[in-house]
């Protein structure tokens, strides 16, 4: 092995994850550190946090509870195999998991990140089908606009077009539901739009085609986060899961970005009073300190795959770091604080003002629409002819070096998402300075 300092520190060798990588390496936005509801810069700047990171720090950053979980944890336990044994700990952390999600939800497996997650149920929804006789339902149903992460099975039930396109064929057997919105209909519609529902009547249309005996689980996120905050249509959801409800199809909500406090409840599930087979979760379980993302099954579908010898796996899939002992610390330790200081609750009560001082913003330059739902929303800036993302980069930039703020892109479109505890104060600061960015904005 080299010395490890033979090469200089240089910035060409990181290859930074859905980046534009040129650009960055140009003009580099660094973070060293963060307090709260603040990011630290090197240069020794205090940039406000609209968007928790990427919706996971919900509770704030470096909180000292979870700090101290976590180091606990290092120097107790490094690392328990995931197969075969576990720690004490990760039984506490599934039955509290198990008491926060809807209906018969009681069971969970372990991950790492949301991608992971996301094939997890996919593969249970298939193994579930077996096991009872039913293995030709094997297609899945996924959404135009929907994101799953980027492994294989999410991104074929995805439907954001630039994760999909560079990849091939992806995973056979798989339709998508159409996308929920529509500007015409829909534009500046604060929480649920009215129009909508009837989008879920396509999937009737897909059983007719394929017959639901070949279909094992649709999938779709409560709301549609990545690709720009898009809200669910008033009786959409229900609508879903009475259809797949009366052809033995599988529901899964994909509340990677919804769960923990964001839309209300532990899991917007609760909110939108709607009870799916499977809920994937990640992001905020840790707030964001340690990765460790999640399955949440129905007990019929966990008891479903107790059967054979009883020496035997039951099911062939997990992770090396599943369960993993600083994430379950981490992860007890968020549980705790969201408790104790009440966030959901929290959230629930901002809602408004946070919706009243993002819809503020209609009128000015380049805004096209905006859509809030619980602590989250979307604002569509209109794109330059022929340059489609580069008025959302534009922002982005400005944002982080003139404005103090960090703030989530999907090309054209920002999406603020502030943890969870926020003060009124500094929403308006957020409104403010994205007011002054988009007034400065070519
Ligand atoms: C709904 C949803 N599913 C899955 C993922 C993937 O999570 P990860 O980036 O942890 O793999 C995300 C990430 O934002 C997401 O929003």
């Amino acid at each position: 092995m080299p010395p490890l300092d033979a090469k200089p520190n240089e910035i060409e060798s990181y290859w930074l994850p859905f980046t534009a990588n040129r650009s960055f390496k140009k003009r580099p936005r660094l973070i060293s550190g963060a307090k709260d509801m603040h990011f630290h810069t090197p240069d020794g700047r205090k940039v406000l946090d609209a968007t928790s990171g990427l919706y996971c720090v919900n509770a704030g950053h470096c909180r000292e509870p979870i700090v101290k979980a976590i180091q606990e944890a290092a120097g107790r336990l490094d690392y328990a195999p995931a197969f075969q044994f576990a720690t004490p700990e990760v039984f506490q952390l599934s039955s509290q998991l198990a008491l926060l999600a809807p209906g018969d939800l009681d069971h969970v497996l372990f991950a790492n990140s949301g991608s992971e997650a996301v094939e997890t149920a996919m593969k249970v929804a298939l193994s579930y089908h077996k096991i009872r006789g039913e293995g030709a339902r094997t297609r899945f149903i996924g959404r135009e606009r929907g994101y799953h992460g980027v492994c294989f099975g999410g991104i074929s039930v995805g439907g954001m077009v630039n994760n999909r396109k560079a990849f091939g064929n992806m995973i056979g057997g798989v339709d998508h539901l159409p996308t929920t919105y529509n500007r015409a209909k829909q534009a500046y519609a604060v929480g649920e739009p009215d129009w909508g529902a009837e989008t879920a009547e396509d999937l009737v249309k897909l059983i007719g085609l394929h017959d639901a005996s070949n279909i094992a689980a649709v999938i779709v996120e409560p709301v549609a986060g990545s690709t720009g905050c898009i809200p669910p249509p008033k009786g959409y959801l229900e609508r879903l899961r009475q259809i797949t409800e009366q052809h033995g199809i599988l529901l899964i909500f994909d509340e990677v970005i919804t769960g923990f406090g964001r839309i209300g409840g532990a899991f917007s599930a609760e909110r939108f009073g709607v009870v799916p087979d499977m809920i994937t979760f990640a992001k905020g379980v840790t707030n964001g300190a340690v990765p460790m993302s999640g399955v949440m099954v129905r007990k019929g579908i966990y008891d479903a795959h107790m059967t054979g010898p009883d020496y035997a796996v039951e099911l062939f899939h997990g992770f090396t770091y599943s369960g993993h002992p600083l994430a379950v610390a981490a992860g007890l330790a968020t549980l705790r604080l969201y408790k104790d200081e009440g966030l959901f609750e929290r959230a629930r009560g901002l809602e408004k003002p946070f919706a009243d001082a993002m819809m503020s913003l209609k009128g000015l330059p380049h805004v096209a629409d905006i859509r809030p739902i619980g602590m989250m929303c979307g604002i569509d800036l209109e794109s330059v002819p022929g340059k489609v993302g580069a008025r959302g980069y534009d922002a982005l930039e400005r944002a982080f070096f003139e404005h103090d703020l960090y703030i989530r892109l999907a090309t054209d479109t920002l999406v603020t998402a502030p943890p969870l505890i926020v003060s009124e104060s500094q929403i308006g600061e957020m409104r403010d300075r994205i007011a002054a960015l988009l007034r400065a904005l070519a």
